[in-house]
Protein backbone atom coordinates (compact mmCIF):
# COMPACT_ATOMS: atom_id res chain seq x y z
CA UNK A 1 0.00 0.00 0.00
CA UNK A 2 2.22 2.87 -1.49
CA UNK A 3 -0.04 5.70 -0.25
CA UNK A 4 -0.60 4.52 3.23
CA UNK A 5 3.46 5.92 4.16
CA UNK A 6 2.60 9.58 2.55
CA UNK A 7 -0.47 9.84 4.53
CA UNK A 8 -2.32 8.84 7.36
CA UNK A 9 -5.26 7.07 5.71
CA UNK A 10 -5.51 6.11 2.54
CA UNK A 11 -8.48 7.32 -0.09
CA UNK A 12 -9.96 4.54 -2.73
CA UNK A 13 -12.11 5.76 -4.93
CA UNK A 14 -15.07 2.65 -5.21
CA UNK A 15 -15.77 2.12 -8.44
CA UNK A 16 -14.10 5.22 -9.32
CA UNK A 17 -15.80 8.62 -7.98
CA UNK A 18 -19.06 6.86 -8.87
CA UNK A 19 -21.55 9.16 -6.81
CA UNK A 20 -20.55 11.47 -9.41
CA UNK A 21 -19.70 9.58 -12.99
CA UNK A 22 -21.07 6.14 -13.92
CA UNK A 23 -19.53 3.24 -12.06
CA UNK A 24 -16.82 1.58 -12.97
CA UNK A 25 -16.45 3.57 -16.14
CA UNK A 26 -13.53 5.43 -17.67
CA UNK A 27 -15.27 8.80 -16.79
CA UNK A 28 -15.77 7.73 -13.57
CA UNK A 29 -11.89 6.78 -12.65
CA UNK A 30 -10.81 9.58 -14.36
CA UNK A 31 -12.78 11.96 -12.14
CA UNK A 32 -11.52 9.99 -8.96
CA UNK A 33 -7.44 10.77 -10.38
CA UNK A 34 -8.30 14.42 -11.03
CA UNK A 35 -10.30 14.23 -7.67
CA UNK A 36 -6.45 13.19 -6.17
CA UNK A 37 -8.19 9.81 -4.65
CA UNK A 38 -4.68 7.39 -3.33
CA UNK A 39 -6.13 4.78 -4.94
CA UNK A 40 -9.08 3.10 -7.11
CA UNK A 41 -11.51 0.05 -6.12
CA UNK A 42 -12.65 -2.24 -9.04
CA UNK A 43 -15.11 -5.27 -9.40
CA UNK A 44 -13.97 -7.81 -11.64
CA UNK A 45 -15.98 -10.86 -14.12
CA UNK A 46 -14.66 -12.86 -16.80
CA UNK A 47 -16.52 -12.70 -19.96
CA UNK A 48 -17.53 -15.73 -22.02
CA UNK A 49 -14.88 -15.55 -24.19
CA UNK A 50 -12.30 -14.97 -21.13
CA UNK A 51 -11.84 -11.16 -20.68
CA UNK A 52 -11.63 -9.26 -17.66
CA UNK A 53 -14.22 -6.57 -17.35
CA UNK A 54 -15.17 -4.59 -14.20
CA UNK A 55 -19.02 -4.87 -13.78
CA UNK A 56 -20.04 -5.40 -9.87
CA UNK A 57 -23.47 -7.32 -10.79
CA UNK A 58 -23.98 -10.24 -12.11
CA UNK A 59 -25.96 -8.79 -14.85
CA UNK A 60 -25.40 -5.95 -17.09
CA UNK A 61 -28.89 -4.98 -17.05
CA UNK A 62 -28.81 -2.60 -14.09
CA UNK A 63 -25.81 -0.27 -15.72
CA UNK A 64 -26.02 -0.47 -19.30
CA UNK A 65 -28.74 -0.30 -21.62
CA UNK A 66 -28.24 -4.09 -22.28
CA UNK A 67 -29.21 -7.50 -20.69
CA UNK A 68 -27.91 -11.29 -19.98
CA UNK A 69 -25.17 -11.86 -16.88
CA UNK A 70 -21.57 -11.04 -18.84
CA UNK A 71 -20.63 -14.45 -17.80
CA UNK A 72 -22.74 -15.34 -20.92
CA UNK A 73 -21.39 -12.66 -23.14
CA UNK A 74 -18.47 -12.22 -24.81
CA UNK A 75 -16.61 -8.65 -24.85
CA UNK A 76 -18.00 -7.82 -28.38
CA UNK A 77 -20.80 -8.02 -27.15
CA UNK A 78 -20.71 -5.81 -24.11
CA UNK A 79 -18.52 -3.54 -26.29
CA UNK A 80 -21.79 -2.70 -28.44
CA UNK A 81 -23.70 -1.26 -24.68
CA UNK A 82 -23.73 1.92 -22.65
CA UNK A 83 -22.59 1.58 -19.92
CA UNK A 84 -23.38 5.60 -18.89
CA UNK A 85 -26.93 7.04 -19.68
CA UNK A 86 -28.55 5.34 -16.99
CA UNK A 87 -26.62 6.87 -14.49
CA UNK A 88 -28.77 10.18 -16.33
CA UNK A 89 -31.81 8.28 -16.30
CA UNK A 90 -32.06 7.02 -12.59
CA UNK A 91 -30.16 9.32 -10.56
CA UNK A 92 -29.14 13.05 -11.42
CA UNK A 93 -30.21 14.53 -14.42
CA UNK A 94 -26.81 15.99 -15.63
CA UNK A 95 -23.51 14.69 -13.75
CA UNK A 96 -21.01 17.22 -13.34
CA UNK A 97 -18.36 15.97 -16.76
CA UNK A 98 -20.87 14.39 -19.30
CA UNK A 99 -17.99 12.84 -21.37
CA UNK A 100 -17.62 13.30 -25.31
CA UNK A 101 -15.25 9.99 -25.94
CA UNK A 102 -18.02 7.12 -26.10
CA UNK A 103 -14.72 4.92 -24.27
CA UNK A 104 -15.36 7.32 -21.65
CA UNK A 105 -19.26 5.05 -21.04
CA UNK A 106 -18.17 2.01 -22.62
CA UNK A 107 -17.33 -1.45 -20.86
CA UNK A 108 -14.32 -1.28 -19.07
CA UNK A 109 -11.81 -3.64 -18.98
CA UNK A 110 -9.63 -4.58 -16.44
CA UNK A 111 -6.62 -4.24 -19.17
CA UNK A 112 -7.63 -0.73 -20.29
CA UNK A 113 -8.08 0.67 -16.27
CA UNK A 114 -4.44 -0.48 -16.11
CA UNK A 115 -3.21 1.38 -18.81
CA UNK A 116 -5.06 4.33 -17.35
CA UNK A 117 -3.10 4.24 -13.79
CA UNK A 118 0.14 3.26 -15.41
CA UNK A 119 -0.40 6.54 -17.84
CA UNK A 120 -2.62 8.35 -14.82
CA UNK A 121 1.45 10.62 -14.14
CA UNK A 122 1.55 9.34 -10.57
CA UNK A 123 0.95 6.92 -8.35
CA UNK A 124 -2.05 5.11 -8.13
CA UNK A 125 -2.83 2.40 -6.47
CA UNK A 126 -5.41 -0.37 -7.36
CA UNK A 127 -7.50 -2.68 -5.13
CA UNK A 128 -9.38 -5.33 -7.71
CA UNK A 129 -12.52 -7.31 -5.95
CA UNK A 130 -12.68 -10.70 -7.61
CA UNK A 131 -16.47 -11.46 -8.04
CA UNK A 132 -18.01 -14.73 -7.91
CA UNK A 133 -14.71 -16.70 -8.22
CA UNK A 134 -16.22 -20.04 -7.28
CA UNK A 135 -18.39 -20.23 -10.70
CA UNK A 136 -14.76 -20.36 -12.16
CA UNK A 137 -13.00 -22.58 -10.68
CA UNK A 138 -9.68 -20.31 -10.54
CA UNK A 139 -10.05 -18.82 -14.02
CA UNK A 140 -10.50 -15.82 -12.73
CA UNK A 141 -7.64 -15.37 -10.54
CA UNK A 142 -5.49 -16.87 -12.76
CA UNK A 143 -6.74 -14.33 -15.66
CA UNK A 144 -5.97 -11.74 -13.55
CA UNK A 145 -2.50 -12.84 -12.92
CA UNK A 146 -1.66 -13.30 -16.52
CA UNK A 147 -2.86 -9.63 -16.63
CA UNK A 148 -1.15 -7.97 -13.64
CA UNK A 149 2.46 -9.48 -14.81
CA UNK A 150 2.04 -8.11 -18.41
CA UNK A 151 1.92 -4.41 -16.66
CA UNK A 152 4.90 -5.60 -14.42
CA UNK A 153 2.84 -5.88 -11.54
CA UNK A 154 2.31 -9.30 -10.37
CA UNK A 155 5.32 -10.15 -8.14
CA UNK A 156 6.40 -7.25 -5.93
CA UNK A 157 9.16 -7.25 -3.88
CA UNK A 158 7.53 -7.24 -0.44
CA UNK A 159 3.65 -6.83 0.09
CA UNK A 160 4.43 -3.14 1.67
CA UNK A 161 5.29 -2.35 -1.99
CA UNK A 162 3.22 -3.24 -3.97
CA UNK A 163 0.29 -0.71 -6.04
CA UNK A 164 -1.98 -3.78 -6.24
CA UNK A 165 -3.92 -5.69 -3.64
CA UNK A 166 -6.91 -8.31 -4.36
CA UNK A 167 -9.94 -8.37 -2.06
CA UNK A 168 -12.91 -10.72 -2.00
CA UNK A 169 -15.29 -12.15 -0.32
CA UNK A 170 -14.11 -15.77 -0.49
CA UNK A 171 -11.34 -16.94 0.87
CA UNK A 172 -9.91 -19.36 -1.38
CA UNK A 173 -10.14 -16.57 -4.08
CA UNK A 174 -7.50 -14.52 -1.85
CA UNK A 175 -5.88 -18.33 -1.09
CA UNK A 176 -5.57 -18.82 -4.74
CA UNK A 177 -3.88 -15.35 -5.63
CA UNK A 178 -1.49 -15.79 -2.81
CA UNK A 179 -0.64 -19.78 -3.81
CA UNK A 180 0.74 -18.37 -7.25
CA UNK A 181 2.08 -14.78 -5.91
CA UNK A 182 2.74 -14.93 -2.55
CA UNK A 183 4.04 -11.31 -2.45
CA UNK A 184 0.49 -9.96 -3.43
CA UNK A 185 -1.51 -7.88 -0.62
CA UNK A 186 -4.35 -9.66 -0.13
CA UNK A 187 -7.88 -8.27 1.20
CA UNK A 188 -10.85 -10.28 3.37
CA UNK A 189 -13.96 -8.59 2.69
CA UNK A 190 -16.94 -8.68 5.58
CA UNK A 191 -20.16 -7.62 5.03
CA UNK A 192 -21.61 -8.48 8.61
CA UNK A 193 -18.90 -9.86 11.47
CA UNK A 194 -19.43 -14.19 12.29
CA UNK A 195 -18.85 -15.18 15.96
CA UNK A 196 -15.75 -16.86 14.38
CA UNK A 197 -13.97 -13.87 13.62
CA UNK A 198 -14.50 -11.47 15.99
CA UNK A 199 -11.41 -12.23 17.89
CA UNK A 200 -9.49 -10.55 15.16
CA UNK A 201 -8.23 -13.12 13.09
CA UNK A 202 -8.01 -13.67 9.69
CA UNK A 203 -7.96 -16.27 7.16
CA UNK A 204 -4.18 -17.67 7.38
CA UNK A 205 -2.14 -15.50 4.71
CA UNK A 206 -4.08 -12.57 4.68
CA UNK A 207 -3.23 -9.36 5.72
CA UNK A 208 -5.74 -6.68 5.43
CA UNK A 209 -9.28 -6.82 6.58
CA UNK A 210 -11.90 -5.27 4.97
CA UNK A 211 -15.10 -4.41 6.69
CA UNK A 212 -18.46 -2.57 6.23
CA UNK A 213 -18.78 0.41 7.68
CA UNK A 214 -21.77 -1.31 9.32
CA UNK A 215 -19.13 -3.43 11.00
CA UNK A 216 -17.47 -0.17 11.60
CA UNK A 217 -20.24 1.22 13.61
CA UNK A 218 -21.69 -1.33 15.20
CA UNK A 219 -18.35 -3.23 16.59
CA UNK A 220 -15.87 -0.68 17.04
CA UNK A 221 -14.03 -2.65 19.30
CA UNK A 222 -13.55 -5.62 16.42
CA UNK A 223 -11.58 -2.31 14.38
CA UNK A 224 -9.06 -2.02 17.79
CA UNK A 225 -8.99 -6.36 18.13
CA UNK A 226 -7.67 -6.40 13.98
CA UNK A 227 -5.09 -3.32 14.19
CA UNK A 228 -3.86 -5.38 17.51
CA UNK A 229 -3.54 -8.15 15.72
CA UNK A 230 -1.40 -6.20 13.35
CA UNK A 231 -3.58 -6.47 10.44
CA UNK A 232 -4.69 -3.18 8.20
CA UNK A 233 -8.36 -1.93 7.71
CA UNK A 234 -9.76 -0.77 4.51
CA UNK A 235 -13.15 -0.19 5.02
CA UNK A 236 -16.20 0.38 2.28
CA UNK A 237 -18.25 2.00 1.88
CA UNK A 238 -18.00 5.20 3.94
CA UNK A 239 -19.90 8.19 2.44
CA UNK A 240 -21.06 10.08 5.20
CA UNK A 241 -18.66 12.43 7.02
CA UNK A 242 -19.54 11.31 10.57
CA UNK A 243 -18.38 7.61 9.11
CA UNK A 244 -14.89 9.29 8.10
CA UNK A 245 -15.03 10.89 11.29
CA UNK A 246 -15.59 7.46 12.97
CA UNK A 247 -12.50 5.24 10.91
CA UNK A 248 -10.38 8.41 11.29
CA UNK A 249 -10.40 7.99 15.39
CA UNK A 250 -10.38 4.02 14.99
CA UNK A 251 -7.05 4.23 13.19
CA UNK A 252 -8.10 2.90 9.89
CA UNK A 253 -5.91 2.59 6.68
CA UNK A 254 -8.13 3.14 4.23
CA UNK A 255 -11.31 4.60 2.96
CA UNK A 256 -13.02 3.03 0.14
CA UNK A 257 -15.97 5.83 -0.44
CA UNK A 258 -18.12 7.00 -3.80
CA UNK A 259 -17.10 10.99 -3.30
CA UNK A 260 -13.10 10.38 -2.54
CA UNK A 261 -13.07 14.59 -3.16
CA UNK A 262 -15.79 14.90 -0.06
CA UNK A 263 -13.73 12.37 1.85
CA UNK A 264 -10.13 14.14 0.94
CA UNK A 265 -12.09 17.32 2.02
CA UNK A 266 -13.05 15.96 4.93
CA UNK A 267 -9.54 14.36 5.48
CA UNK A 268 -7.96 18.35 5.81
CA UNK A 269 -6.20 17.55 1.84
O1 LIG B 1 -14.59 -2.42 -1.59
C1 LIG B 1 -15.35 -3.48 -1.18
C2 LIG B 1 -16.76 -3.32 -1.62
O2 LIG B 1 -16.77 -2.87 -2.94
C3 LIG B 1 -17.50 -4.62 -1.50
O3 LIG B 1 -18.85 -4.51 -1.86
O4 LIG B 1 -20.75 -4.92 -3.32
O5 LIG B 1 -19.53 -2.77 -3.49
O6 LIG B 1 -18.47 -4.86 -4.30
P1 LIG B 1 -19.41 -4.26 -3.31
CA1 LIG C 1 -16.36 -4.04 -4.93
Amino acid sequence: MTHARQHLVQVVAHRGASEEAPEHTLAAYKKAIEDGADALECDVRLTADGHLVCVHDRRVNRTSNGRGAVSALELADLAALDFGSWKSRDEEPDWEHRPQDPEDTSVLTLERLLELVADAGRPIDLAIETKHPTRWAGQVEERLLVLLKRFGLDAPQSPDESPVRIMSFSARSLHRVRAASPMLPTVYLLQFLSPRLRDGRLPAGVRIAGPSMRIVRSHPAYIQRLKQAGHQVHVWTVNEPEDVDLCVELGVDAIITNRPRAVLHRLGR
